[in-house]
């Protein structure tokens, strides 16, 4: 119960068999307190219904995991609801430890010439603008705390290498590679820590969106697709949401207290560097 007595937010965790639900029941299932937060409900063309942790889905979630839990509604693209969403964890449950931004949407992928203005903002607002607004609204609270913190965004392959169709999704993980770097400088002296985890594809939540885009792209079948992701990666298969769970536990432990600054590869050794 390595968590007991912390209070964790996880954004985007209101989709099951996403990264964030695996993350918030990871940390529930060592004691932490864990706030459910997504975005609710669809609130425009970026959002669309399909892609998104509706308000149903956030409290079945919150209702299963095995620690206290609550659910908050918050569009990462809003700084007052970010600041309110932090407001929320230490209202509701005495203090605000644990950090993470995961919320981010990946669906948006085309060729080159075909990406509009409104797909580029839309990405960077919430994958990269997003994750810096919740880094400062919980690094706000944990400052005034006075007792440390940590704080990890979950980033991707994609933040160290690129991939066709997903230049805003690329541009928006690098993003968080230097977010990270200059955060941790000044967060270092309150004992904050900001990390990254990059996961290679799970096949689940968006990367099971991106893995039928480019399995179409291909012309193979997503099974095909998968068979020849798993024959590139040294450890033999694509990544689980329980491998990046396991990472952010782990970042956001005892253990990794001297850890900062950093994005941590979770790729089954296909990602080298
Ligand atoms: N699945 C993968 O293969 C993979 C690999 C590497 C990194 N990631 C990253 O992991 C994170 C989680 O993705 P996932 O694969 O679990 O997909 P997912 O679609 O299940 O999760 C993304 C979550 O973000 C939420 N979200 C979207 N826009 C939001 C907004 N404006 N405000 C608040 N929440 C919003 C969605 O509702 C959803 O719950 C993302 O940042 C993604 O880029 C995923």
């Amino acid at each position: 119960m390595k968590f007991a007595g912390k209070v964790a937010v996880i954004t985007g965790s209101g989709r099951k068999q996403g990264l964030g639900e695996a993350i918030a029941r990871r940390l529930s299932e060592e004691g932490a307190t864990v706030v459910i937060a997504d975005i609710g409900g669809s609130r425009d063309a970026a959002t669309p219904d399909a892609m998104i942790g509706a308000e149903a889905e956030m409290r079945e979630i919150a209702a299963s995991m095995p620690g206290a839990a609550s659910t908050f509604s918050c569009d990462v693209r809003d700084p007052d609801q970010v600041r309110a969403l932090a407001a929320h964890a230490v209202a509701a449950h005495g203090s605000l430890d644990i950090w993470v931004n995961n919320a981010g949407i990946g669906y948006i992928m085309k060729p080159l010439g075909e990406v509009s203005p409104e797909d580029w903002r839309a990405v960077i607002d919430v994958n990269l603008t997003g994750a810096w607004f919740g880094l400062q609204a919980a690094a706000e609270v944990m400052i005034a705390q006075g007792r440390g913190g940590r704080i990890v965004n979950i980033a991707s392959q994609a933040a160290k290498s690129g991939f066709m169709h997903a230049q805003a999704y690329t541009a928006s993980k690098h993003g968080l590679v230097g977010l990270v770097r200059s955060a941790s400088i000044e967060l270092g002296a309150h004992g904050i820590t900001v990390n990254n985890v990059c996961p290679n594809h799970v096949t689940t939540g968006l990367g099971k969106w991106q893995n039928e885009h480019f399995a179409a792209v291909q012309g193979i079948s997503v099974e095909e697709y998968l068979r020849n992701m798993a024959s590139r990666i040294p450890l033999g298969r694509p990544g689980l949401p329980e491998d990046t769970a396991n990472a952010v536990a782990f970042l956001c432990s005892a253990e990794a207290a001297y850890i900062t600054g950093e994005s941590m590869n979770v790729s089954g050794g296909e990602e080298p560097h």
